[in-house]
């Protein structure tokens, strides 16, 4: 939520200047009371009436018509401000303040501000990795400017690449994990995600369908709550959450090697992996032949890292997942002890949007006292911190 926060909007002229006024309405249904400061350009985009009408507050535009209202006006909104943001940021608007320049009301305001400062860029593709341009954005990075990366694809001006405006509904979540309470600060929590593959051949492998969109949530989660995170992490197609780690493995023996390595240092362990529990017991140096009906593969078990952790846990926290497709509780419980985990987060692989590979998943917290926390389905995301929520309950 934001309420009694005072969000100060800069919007300059970009095409995507109309995806703001999308971003106002779910920040007002968060609870902020926000305050539009249009660059000339910008007004070009979208009209400042509209958004006046959707903040109910008063659009300042960088016209100087009226010095004395401009004169305080500039002060009173970077005094008022808790957060900063410039949704579209030109580049433009990102080399003037990179270099000091205030020479409109927008980029008076920010230089005279004290408040977090959030910039989304979106600009074309080749204005965007343009050195110049580039160097802006650290600069102001080593500063403290928060920046949130472009999405690519298709822009309005036909050039495919970064540069596109994320999703209102993504900065609205960027918004939101600043100002989230920070109650795994100072802690070190350590992730697995995604599957193991296990060599046949050099071309076959044996693996699952894991995605690792849960542990790639539960990092997100974990550093926007203010966490120091290490990803340990199979191969996803996924984009590592800004501020998190990451140790890429490929087999189940890798990730053991990885996770020996790095488990004394974490406070927090959450285990959502989906880890081969065979491999190939002899992995074929050449390719293998097709030849006859059948082919016999002998595989042999893997390490189980969580029922390792288990035995050398202390204090640490130690989280679970179990994939079933039958006797969920029951399964569950039994790899909950026998692993001793704290908590064992149960899918059911049956239900529709659960498990593998979806946004969604449907789970079941189950703790060590046999608690039973039922969730209905909702995101990952969502899921991810509900998890937090009973790991910070148990700290
Ligand atoms: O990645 P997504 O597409 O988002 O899908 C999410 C998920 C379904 C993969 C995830 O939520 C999940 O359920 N992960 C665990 C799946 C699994 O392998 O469950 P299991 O019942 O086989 O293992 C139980 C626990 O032991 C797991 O925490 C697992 O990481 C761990 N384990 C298993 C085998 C092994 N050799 N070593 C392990 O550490």
């Amino acid at each position: 939520m934001l309420n009694n926060i005072t969000i100060v909007l800069g919007i300059t002229g970009g095409i995507s200047a109309y995806k703001s006024l999308e971003l106002i309405s779910l920040l007002k249904k968060q609870g902020g009371d926000i305050h539009v400061i249009m660059t000339k350009s910008a007004t070009k985009f979208v009209t400042p009436l509209t958004f006046q009408t959707l903040t109910q507050n008063v659009v300042v535009v960088d016209t100087f018509q009226s010095i004395k209202y401009w004169e305080v006006e500039h002060i009173s909104l970077a005094q008022k401000a808790d957060i900063f943001a410039i949704v579209p940021a030109t580049a433009n608007i990102i080399g003037k303040i990179a270099n000091g320049i205030a020479d409109d009301m927008l980029s008076t305001t920010i230089m005279a501000t004290e408040a977090i400062k959030l910039i989304v860029p979106a600009m074309n593709t080749q204005m965007y990795i343009n050195p110049i341009v580039q160097e802006n954005i650290k600069k102001l990075e080593a500063l403290g400017y928060i920046f949130m990366e472009p999405d690519s694809g298709m822009l309005a001006c036909g050039d495919e690449g970064p540069g596109k405006l994320p999703s209102p509904s993504a900065i609205e979540e960027k918004i939101l994990s600043i100002f989230k309470k920070k109650d795994l600060e100072g802690k070190r929590v350590l992730i697995t995600a995604g599957p193991t593959r296990e060599t046949i051949d050099p071309v076959r492998f044996i693996s699952n369908h894991s995605s690792g969109k849960m542990g790639y949530a539960l990092a997100q989660e974990a550093v926007d709550r203010g966490a120091d995170v290490l990803l340990i992490s199979g191969p996803t197609n996924l984009t590592v959450p800004k501020g998190v780690e990451v140790e890429y493995i490929t087999t189940s023996e890798e990730m053991y090697t990885k996770v020996m390595k790095n488990y004394l240092a974490a406070d927090i362990i959450i285990k959502s992996a989906a880890v081969a529990d065979y491999r190939p017991k002899d992995i074929s140096k050449e390719k293998i032949k097709k030849s006859g009906d059948e082919l016999i593969l002998t595989l042999e078990k893997t390490k189980d890292i969580a029922y390792e952790l288990g035995k050398r846990k202390e204090n640490r926290i130690l989280v679970g997942f179990a994939a079933e497709t039958e006797n969920l509780i029951d399964n569950a419980k039994i790899k909950l002890k026998k692993k001793n985990f704290d908590f064992i987060v149960a899918n059911d692989l049956k239900q529709k949007g659960a498990g593998f590979a979806t946004d969604t998943n449907v789970v079941k917290i189950i703790d060590s006292e046999g608690t039973i926390i039922e969730l209905p389905k909702m995101s990952k995301k969502h899921i991810a911190k509900e998890i937090f929520n009973q790991v910070v309950k148990k700290i």
